[in-house]
């Protein structure tokens, strides 16, 4: 893996991330594998989580994180990003973007020398879908499961499309029309799918949707970048809200998962991500641990 732009950048490398993280967060790192790197991290977008995680985790392996906001960059005066990348990569190890346009992301890494890691487009988050299967297994130690994906078909739906169908694990997306997945992606997570024999869907209905489901997981209905949409977006997603009259049409042992940040009152309601089944603040906790092994498999020392 040169960079992770897109889940499928980790094909081959996903079981190795997924087994060094949970090594990172059962042990302390004593051995600094990034001594003297440094990563650039630019944000175009918002950012709790993603930066946090990621400057933390930098910091427990011995190297440097550097935030960058990209309003204040020459990037938000207009200088290209092929430029940026170019300059960039004389000077650190590593560059994480939270960027607005997927292809902006893209361009940065043909032109970059250096791994680039996407914290975030309109179109994908694979950090964190990567970090939701670790989640996964962390609870049910298993993938042979069902998620259960309700709400907007949205960046982070369109990961775990992904990172569900190279692992072998079912997902069923259930929203409303017009709020469907990447057709794109939908299709490459079908091929996956077909390899390692998962079913991935789509439906309308709640109720046939969430049917079996070990796993119901839900974003936000107005995600970065959506905001002039937001009215709209209510009136539609309302009837697919994870709420606990939903919660009682699933097993005892189904687990609720959000990538947050989450709008109470809207995709969810406080009382299910108080419940006994939300497992939302392990998750949470698990971006810094599989941003880790993400780092030090990308950034690791050739000495
Ligand atoms: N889940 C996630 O990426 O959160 P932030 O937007 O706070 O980084
Ligand atoms: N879908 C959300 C995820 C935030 C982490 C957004 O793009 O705003």
């Amino acid at each position: 893996m040169k960079h992770l732009l897109s889940v499928t950048d980790a094909k081959q490398d996903i079981f190795e991330l997924l087994k060094l993280a949970a090594y990172f967060k059962e042990y302390p790192v004593v051995k600094k594998p990034l001594k003297n790197k440094t990563l650039a991290m630019i944000f175009e977008k918002a950012s709790t989580r993603t930066r946090i995680s990621f400057e933390v985790a930098m910091y427990h392996l011995g190297g440097s994180p550097l935030y960058l906001s990209a309003s204040d960059m020459q990037l938000g005066r207009g200088e290209i990003i092929e430029d940026t990348a170019k300059v960039m990569s004389r000077y650190v190890d590593g560059v994480m973007i939270r960027a607005k346009e997927h292809q902006e992301v893209q361009k940065f890494a043909e032109n970059s020398d250096v791994p680039v890691i996407n914290g975030l487009t309109n179109k994908e988050h694979p950090c964190q879908a990567i970090t939701d299967i670790f989640t996964i297994y962390e609870h049910k130690k298993s993938y042979n499961l069902k998620m259960a994906y309700l709400g907007d078909g949205n960046n982070v739906c369109n990961s775990l499309l992904l990172a569900c169908a190279l692992i072998g694990m079912d997902m069923t997306v259930v929203c409303p029309s017009g709020y469907e997945p990447d057709l794109e992606i939908f299709e490459e997570a079908q091929m996956f799918a077909e390899e390692t024999g998962s079913n991935i869907q789509i439906t309308s209905n709640v109720l046939e949707g969430i049917k079996d489901a070990d796993v119901i997981y839900t974003d936000v209905w107005v995600s970065m970048g959506d905001e002039d949409e937001k009215l709209q977006r209510m009136i539609d997603l309302n009837d697919y809200q994870v709420n606990m009259e939903l919660l009682s049409h699933t097993k005892p042992d189904t687990i609720v998962m959000h990538c947050l940040p989450a709008i109470r009152g809207q995709e969810i309601t406080d009382e299910v991500m108080k419940s006994s089944q939300s497992v939302i603040w392990d998750q949470a906790e698990n971006r810094m641990h599989v941003q880790a092994a993400i780092l030090s498999t990308l950034l690791k020392n050739d000495e």
